[in-house]
């Protein structure tokens, strides 16, 4: 059975903090399912860590559903969300719904998240509404880069953090489950987490959020550049690396493959085939 929202919001009651990982592929979304993370994210952070652009905003509702399917097949435990890309959930509320569903009805996510907060927080009523469940995600908004004058920390000066509070609480009205909470000071994101009911998922936003969320391209290193709000588990790149390197030189110098990776055959055949 998959972790669901209620198992989530119960977390954040009785005091257990939440992990949240993302993942785009089935093989890196089943060791992350095995390791029993409860919540992974097929985020839109795809765009950068696995198809190279500056931003999330070139990825497409065609490119998000083909990396949730099969994130989708590689796990049978996590709650999977699927982060709807740039402009598909803004235009109406009827392009808005139809793309929220087709996550859930066609990729098998159990679940949405989108960027906003009051101003989105009626597209989410009416998804909770019509059955699907939503994460929202307020701060540093990476869809909205360029209206924020780029990666900074958001909430800083008195207005933009009660608004961000206004956000979060506009987002728990309308029924989301749980709110990512992106590069907000800690005190904030911690006052922000102590008024909702609902649990938060803090990235860049310290130690009072319910629960936390990275990139698995950093936690694995494997990105170019961790940056300070991530924290890096391993040196798979670097050992991605002496693979290939060992693998490039074997076959150069005819030592793979060895009779061990071959096949035989009948040598009756063979002398056969020769005459
Ligand atoms: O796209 C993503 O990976 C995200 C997380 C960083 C929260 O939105």
């Amino acid at each position: 059975m998959r972790v669901n929202i209620g198992q989530i919001k119960d977390m954040k009651e009785k005091g257990e903090r939440i992990a949240m990982l993302t993942a785009y592929d089935y093989s890196t979304a089943k060791i992350v399912d095995e390791a029993g993370v409860p919540l992974i994210l097929v985020g839109d952070s795809l765009g950068m860590v696995v198809l190279g652009y500056e931003t999330p905003i070139p990825v497409t509702m065609e490119v998000m559903l083909h990396h949730c399917k099969a994130v989708v097949r590689g796990t049978s435990r996590a709650l999977i969300v699927g982060d709807m890309p740039f402009m598909t959930y803004h235009i109406s509320m009827e392009e808005a719904l139809r793309n929220a569903a087709r996550f859930i009805q066609e990729a098998g996510c159990q679940s949405v998240k989108l960027e906003g907060g009051v101003t989105v927080a009626d597209k989410v009523m009416r998804m909770v509404q019509c059955g699907i469940p939503v994460m929202g995600h307020i701060g540093l908004t990476p869809q909205s880069v360029n209206q924020l004058g780029g990666w900074r920390v958001q909430g800083k000066t008195p207005e933009a953090a009660s608004r961000l509070l206004k956000d979060a609480l506009a987002l728990e009205e309308a029924g989301a489950f749980a709110v990512v909470l992106e590069q907000v000071p800690t005190p904030l994101a911690t006052l922000i987490s102590k008024k909702l009911t609902i649990p938060t998922i803090g990235i860049g936003a310290g130690n009072g959020c319910d629960g936390q969320v990275l990139v698995i391209h950093d936690v694995f290193g494997l990105s170019d550049r961790v940056p300070k709000l991530a924290k890096k588990y391993a040196s798979i790149g670097e050992t991605m690396k002496q693979a290939v390197t060992q693998y490039y030189n074997e076959v150069k110098h005819g030592d793979f493959p060895t009779e061990a990776n071959s096949f035989t055959m009948d040598e009756s055949l063979l002398a056969e085939l020769k005459n």
